[in-house]
This record gives C-alpha cells, sequence and structure tokens, in this order.
C-alpha cells in the first residue's frame, strides 16, 4: 500500500470510505482538516459523540493493515448498531484522521481536532512546508482553517481505536487481544550537514570535507548513543539525502531525517540532547550543522476506565488480553489529551509492520472487530457485560 497523505490513493480510499458510510445510510461529513467521519446519532439531540477511528493514510511502501483495520472496523459498529436499532445514548462517529503517518505533519487531523496543533507544527512540518501546502490545496483544506475542526471536548464521550499491534508480543505470548497502557513519545528533526563539493578523482582523500560521510558517522554514532546509554529508547535514521548525488561528485550536502522515541518524557529531552551533540560532533571536521526539529509528541497514558472497559468485552468474549505500552505512534495520543481514549491490539504476523509483509490473521481482525464493537457498547452502558464465573 502505498498512501501517501492526499495522493491519489490516499484521496481514493477516503471517497471509498464516504462512499460505504452513504450507502449505508449513515450521515457522512469533513472537517475543516480535512477528517472523514461517519455518523450515527443517538436519538437524544444533547447526546455527546463518541468517537471510533484511526487512519487510511500509510507510510511509503507499507502494509494494508496499520490504520484501515480501525477505520473499517469502526465503519462495520456503526452499520451493526444501525442494523440492529440500537438507539444509544451516544452519537457514533466512525473516523478517518487526516495525516496520522506524517507524511506532512504527523498526527495533523486528531491534532487539529484537539485543538493541539502549534502554529510551529505548520511552519516547520516534518514533510517540508511545500509539501504541506501543496497538499493542502490537493484536498481543497486550507492552512488557516484548519483549527475550525478543533472540538469542544465536552462533546465528546470518549475515543476508541482498533488497530494492530505493528510488534511481535502477542504473537509470542499467543493473547488475542493487547490493551494498550500508554503510547510513547517522539520526537522527529531534519538535520543538514554541509560539505564541500568536489571531484572524486581529483581530490586526495585527506582534503575532503565530505558531507556524506558526516552525516554516515552520525547515523553510527546514533545507535551507539541509544544502545549504550538510553535502553528505553528507540532511535531511526530513516532517511539520508546526498547533493548532489552522483558518483563522481564527493557530497556538498546531506540531510538526515532521524526521530527517536520513549514512554519517559525525562529520557526524551536527555537523548535529545545527547543527539545533539553527536551531530555537532561534526563542526570539529569542519562541517557545518543545521537541526532543525519538525515533529515533537508527549508520551501518554491511556484512560483506565476504558481499559477496564475492553478488558471485560474481551473477557466476555472468551479472548486472552494483556496490557501493552505502544511504541507506534497513534491518533489515540492526539485524543486522549482531552477525552477517555482507549486502544485494542491485535496480533501482527511475524510483528511485522510499515512494510508490505505486514499481515493479521482474519480471525484476529475479527475478534478486533468484535471487541471494539462491544466496548463501544460497554461505554455507551447498552450492554452490561457478564464476568464469566
Ligand atoms: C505511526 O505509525 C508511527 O508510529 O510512526
Ligand atoms: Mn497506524
Ligand atoms: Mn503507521
Amino acid at each position: 500500500m502505498h498512501r501517501p497523505t492526499f495522493s491519489d490513493a490516499h484521496l481514493a480510499a477516503r471517497a471509498w470510505f464516504l462512499g460505504r458510510a452513504a450507502a449505508a445510510g449513515l450521515e457522512t461529513r469533513i472537517d475543516a482538516a480535512g477528517n472523514h467521519s461517519a455518523i450515527l446519532r443517538s436519538s437524544s439531540a444533547e447526546a455527546p459523540t463518541l468517537l471510533l477511528g484511526s487512519h487510511l493514510d500509510t507510510v511509503p511502501n507499507g502494509g494494508r493493515f496499520d490504520g484501515a483495520l480501525g477505520v473499517a472496523a469502526a465503519l462495520e459498529v456503526l452499520t451493526a448498531t444501525q442494523d440492529a436499532h440500537v438507539d444509544l445514548p451516544y452519537t457514533l462517529e466512525a473516523i478517518d484522521f487526516t495525516d496520522e503517518e506524517g507524511t506532512l505533519v504527523g498526527l495533523l487531523g486528531s491534532q487539529a481536532l484537539t485543538g493541539s496543533l502549534t502554529p510551529d507544527a505548520l511552519q516547520a512540518p516534518r514533510g517540508g512546508r511545500a509539501a504541506l501546502l501543496a497538499g493542502l490545496a490537493r484536498a481543497g483544506l486550507t492552512e488557516t482553517r484548519l483549527a475550525d475542526a478543533r472540538r469542544d471536548p465536552r462533546s465528546m464521550a470518549g475515543y476508541l481505536e482498533l488497530h494492530i499491534e505493528q510488534g511481535p508480543v502477542l504473537e509470542h505470548e499467543r493473547v488475542d487481544i493487547g490493551i494498550v497502557s500508554a503510547i510513547v513519545g517522539s520526537r522527529a528533526f531534519n538535520l543538514t550537514f554541509e560539505g564541500v563539493a568536489g571531484h572524486a578523482g581529483t581530490t586526495p582523500m585527506d582534503a575532503r570535507r565530505d558531507a556524506g560521510l558526516a552525516a554516515a558517522t552520525f547515523v553510527v554514532g546514533v545507535r551507539e548513543t541509544v544502545v549504550r546509554d538510553f535502553p528505553s529508547c528507540v532511535a531511526t535514521v530513516g532517511r539520508v539525502t546526498l547533493e548532489p548525488g552522483a558518483f563522481n561528485v564527493i557530497p556538498g550536502e546531506a540531510q538526515v531525517a532521524l526521530e527517536f522515541r520513549s514512554a519517559d518524557a525525562s529520557q526524551l529531552d536527555a537523548l535529545e540532547d545527547a543527539l545533539v551533540m553527536r551531530a555537532r560532533e561534526a563542526e570539529t571536521l569542519g562541517h557545518a550543522v543545521e537541526i532543525e526539529p519538525v515533529g515533537r509528541w508527549e508520551p501518554v497514558p491511556l484512560d483506565t476506565t476504558v481499559r477496564t472497559a475492553i478488558a471485560r468485552v474481551a473477557r466476555a468474549l472468551g479472548l486472552s488480553t494483556v496490557e501493552l505500552p505502544s511504541g507506534a505512534g497513534h491518533d489515540a495520543q492526539a485524543l486522549a489529551h482531552v477525552t477517555p481514549s482507549g486502544m485494542i491490539f491485535v496480533p501482527s504476523v511475524d510483528g511485522l509492520s510499515h512494510q508490505p509483509a505486514e499481515r493479521t490473521a482474519w480471525d484476529d481482525c475479527l475478534n478486533g472487530a468484535k471487541v471494539l464493537l462491544g466496548a463501544t457498547l460497554e461505554l455507551a452502558g447498552a450492554l452490561p457485560v457478564s464476568e464469566p464465573k
């Protein structure tokens, strides 16, 4: 799957989603941040909204389940509730959030909805300012209006997200359902190492200021620092671009995409300092180094009442559960700051994700969707689930 935010494939998937919702007779809506929703209204006009969702965008060359499972299952929960003619005290909304993966900004739609999208994030987005403006224009959105997607927290009853685990724990422990305890925080930076471009044949090895070498040294240093000093963190350099990029030219500039994550905010601060220092080591060899922050998401615990409801529902369905933190970022991370939020994980085959072999067995998808439905009813007080003795 290759559905970067606002690509043709992404817009087609979103249109598919709204088309399915409309065909089922549900109300549809696109907000000022481009979030796409299907809505099943409660008969009570003042009923707050229980949001169910995830995202339909993907990373470059990603998998079929990351995000899409949560959106498809959310839609199914609405149609199942509608088919059963159940009138809940909550309005249900299945929502496909804009740009979860960060082609442009990361959690763009969920942050706009929760009021946490900062002007800084829009000025220095990780996909670049030009790509953001072009993408918004493609989707018919306006930067100055994005904030209009913000909702009053009192209008929301909570948020539930079904998602694949994207790691090996559930499969390894042979557990059906993961209940997410917390979501890690992450930070993203664009680094630029300047060098001196030159002839690859005539410039002696000791007379070079090779920006590619500075970047490569930094990449190795990142791993060394994290493994040695920050065992609770992970860090990744996911892209290195060398300019001008030819066999026979010494790189005059290197751009490096760095991100790192931890469940512990103080560790993120300390690791940031350590990695900035590592990057600045290149200055002693005559390289100018530019470090631009392009994303910052705080770690967040998920709501204990929602976690308990998910556990009760899973047990009533005869499914085994375990609580675990999420190393991946999710829209729930934004929602959790303003409304009780919970996440349901289902196993990933071989723990693989963010690549085409990403897979979750159909039975596991079904289990997850049933728990999503059960938790929705449970939170709406419509399904007093009795614990098996
Ligand atoms: C989103 O999938 C992320 O964790 O990068
Ligand atoms: Mn996802
Ligand atoms: Mn993802």
